[in-house]
């Protein structure tokens, strides 16, 4: 099924998720590197990570909520996106937790729940990222109607099927 808010013909929810996954995973990395090194520059990074990628969560976040509205009810998608869209939501929390515990002092050692809080988030974001691959991958959402290996380009037409050749894209 086709997504509700595309960019260029190409769903807006998929190009947005990148900033935050990368940068939240980065935080706990540069996290670590603090922890073992006590360079605080480390501490500063994994703070303006976790910043941004709070932000770009929630813009993410939107574009996915809008999207999933669209989902028929009753339908495994429809389970599936809620779980995911939950789940992320979490994790964004539990980030934003993280970051009020550190906001006043960036360098936050020997308190370590604010680095635990990021670490749960990215270990449950690999599993919200993969339910997120399960609904375009396995269920086709975000995915065009018809779409098949010889589709028109997405920035000539707004369907896949104008030129679609009988039996392609079709599955064995
Ligand atoms: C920080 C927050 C979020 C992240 C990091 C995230 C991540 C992802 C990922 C990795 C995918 C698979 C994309 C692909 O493989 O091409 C995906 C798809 C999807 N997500 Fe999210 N997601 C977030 C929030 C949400 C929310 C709140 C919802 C709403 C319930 C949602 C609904 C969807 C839907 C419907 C799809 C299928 C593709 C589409 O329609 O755009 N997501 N998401």
């Amino acid at each position: 099924m086709e997504s509700r808010t595309k960019l260029l013909g190409h769903p807006i929810h998929p190009m947005l998720i990148v900033l935050p996954l990368g940068l939240l995973a980065m935080a706990v990395v540069f996290d670590i590197i603090y922890l073992v090194t006590g360079d605080e520059t480390f501490a500063n990074v994994a703070f303006w990570d976790i910043t941004a990628g709070v932000i770009g969560g929630l813009a993410a976040a939107l574009f996915g909520f809008i999207d999933w509205l669209a989902i028929p009810k009753d339908t495994r998608a429809r389970r599936i996106g809620l779980i995911h869209g939950t789940g992320n939501l979490v994790i964004v929390l539990l980030f934003v937790a993280s970051w009020l515990l550190r906001v006043s002092d960036h360098a936050y050692s020997p308190n370590l729940v604010p680095f635990f809080l990021g670490l749960i988030g990215v270990v449950l974001a690999l599993g919200t990222a993969w339910l997120g691959g399960e609904m375009v991958y396995r269920l086709r959402v975000g995915v065009d109607d018809g779409a098949n290996l010889d589709a028109p380009s997405s920035l000539t037409t707004t369907t896949s099927t104008s030129t679609r050749r009988p039996g392609a894209g079709a599955t064995r």
